[in-house]
């Protein structure tokens, strides 16, 4: 331990010793309390001056643990992307160009009270950004490139400089599940446009991915003891299309691009319902009677398997282990929705066998709010979207809940009725009804304790690309992330359409096709 204080002493001594001359400059009056940020920081205290961003600045993060460097390295990519500067990450600085750090900073101080919790303190020659974790550190930077401004100015100095408004800011995320879903099963989505969803939910700090890998229209996962669920299962999709599927190693890719950004991937399997396509490769596990055949349409509730086969569990058995096999999260998702024509009995002694599968493989349940009508463990986590006294009994006996009500976070309903994409079966979700709801009082008898957080599920009946998929989350996906992170006496609609509507520039620069709904006065 007194080595590593060493370590960092050292290397803010010589942060400290190798700082030139100050250079003074008269940075404009600025205020970090009006900084566009989202989600809101819980604490922002101004200071009225800058830091300038230049190509004289350099990431140096804390030698104690490597996943800062990567941090560091990430923060340069981005500030490249914004600036086009390039910014060294712990780069050797013998010469004396350098003016200004930004240090990225591993800290035990007792303030940072969860592992995503951070401090940053913006000086005019220096960034301390501190974190107990790599985790807390990335959301950190996502504060810090929120705050570097969109155009250089030229005027201060004789080379190009960007002003980052100075002053303190502290903050925590209020829940520490915040989650967006995709479903890749009615349509699939490629490795690429998954990997843009990630880095834009990244943004926003979302911690969360879950995808939906299965359903009555496509198997998406390569499992490799039933190779027929992706090439038969894996050929469908809804309206016909060619459907296609992740082999392991696009799902490892996924994983590992998520991890970067320090977001879990969580896999859903959904089952006994909306099993058609698995069934559709493996007739055995077939438990509805009736004859399989491909299915394109979007009915829910037809499809089960045989919850009474000793087969159907050592398939289950395989698939759930070459899946905790490849995810290192804690979750895997068994669904659990709309199991229409399994009978309740069977229903109830299926969920109850997966849960043990699951268990025996390492991993924690998740299921949709119906699994709680099973006898479930406390370890069980129930995810809620359409019936809240489920959620309720689950959370009497320990449980914890992620709240997705449809009728407030379904990306896949229309914003109006003039919307292009999504469905109405819940409600049409405007980006106003979308924001203004409060997940600790949504369900009046819901424990606070009981809350994991919050998530927001994007459908994919009516789209299949990425700029549908866009159309619909944004911009009610970044409602939602303010909605996971910050806290309620941060939260103001009148305020946050404001910032929401200064978020065009990040979102053309990503080419986001985000639906400019009415409400917003877009800048
Ligand atoms: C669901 O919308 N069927 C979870």
């Amino acid at each position: 331990m007194a080595s590593r204080i060493f370590l960092v002493l050292t290397a803010l001594i010589g942060v400290i010793a190798c700082q030139p001359q100050k250079e003074e400059i008269n940075f404009p009056k600025t205020d970090l309390s009006k900084a566009a940020l989202i989600p809101k920081p819980v604490e922002t205290i101004p200071t009225h001056s800058a830091f300038g961003l230049a190509n004289n600045t350099m990431i140096l993060t804390s030698p104690i643990d490597p996943k800062f460097e990567q941090v560091g390295h990430f923060l340069a990519e981005k500030i490249k992307f914004k600036t086009g500067l390039n910014i060294d990450v712990n780069a050797a600085d013998g010469d004396n160009t350098i003016k200004r750090y930004i240090f990225i900073n591993q800290s035990d101080s007792l303030e940072l009270n969860t592992p995503e919790s951070y401090q940053l303190h913006i000086e005019g020659d220096s960034i301390l950004l501190n974190a107990k974790t790599a985790a807390g550190a990335f959301r950190g930077i996502q504060t810090l490139r929120q705050l570097i401004p969109e155009k250089s100015n030229d005027t201060l100095t004789d080379y190009a400089l960007w002003p980052i408004p100075s002053g303190k800011i502290i903050d925590a995320p209020r829940f520490e599940y915040r989650g967006a879903m995709l479903d890749v099963a009615r349509h699939f989505f490629t490795v690429d446009e998954i990997k843009k969803y990630i880095d834009l939910l990244a943004y926003y700090k979302y911690n969360v991915l879950h995808l939906h890998l299965t359903d009555d229209q496509g198997w998406r996962i390569e499992i490799k003891s039933w190779p027929k669920l992706t090439e038969i299962g894996g050929k469908t999709e809804v309206g016909g299309g060619e459907g296609g599927f992740f082999t392991q190693e696009d799902y490892k890719e996924l994983i590992a691009y998520a991890a970067e950004r320090h977001i879990t991937v969580i896999p859903e399997i959904d089952m006994p319902g909306h099993t058609n396509a698995a069934s559709l490769s493996y007739p055995f596990l077939n438990g509805n009677g009736k004859k399989l055949k491909p299915y394109t349409g979007t009915r829910v509730g037809f499809s089960t398997f045989d919850a009474r086969k000793d087969t159907v569990y050592a398939f289950l058995d395989d698939v759930i282990r070459e899946v905790s096999e490849m995810t290192p999260g804690p979750y895997v998702h068994i669904g659990g929705d709309e199991s229409h024509v399994t009978k309740k009995l069977d229903y109830i002694h299926f969920v109850e066998k997966v849960e043990k599968i699951v268990e025996k493989h390492g991993k924690l349940m998740i299921g949709w709010n119906e699994i709680a009508q099973a006898d479930i463990n406390a370890s069980t986590v129930i995810q809620l979207w359409n019936e809240p006294h489920n959620a309720l009994k689950a959370a009497s006996s320990g449980s914890k809940i992620i709240l997705s009500p449809a009728k407030k976070t379904y990306l896949d309903m229309k914003y109006d009725s003039i919307s292009e994409y999504g469905l109405d079966w819940a409600g049409l979700i405007p980006v106003d009804i979308a924001y203004n709801w409060n997940p600790e009082t949504y369900v009046e008898t819901l424990p606070k304790e009981n809350i994991l957080g919050i998530e927001a599920p994007l459908w994919s009946e009516t789209i299949s690309n990425s700029a549908e998929l866009e159309y619909l989350a944004f911009p009610r996906a970044i409602g939602y992330a303010e909605l996971g992170w910050s806290s309620e006496e941060n939260r103001n609609w009148e305020d946050y359409r404001k910032r929401l509507a200064q978020q065009v520039p990040y979102l053309k620069h990503m080419e986001v096709n985000y639906y400019p709904s009415k409400l917003i006065d877009w800048e």
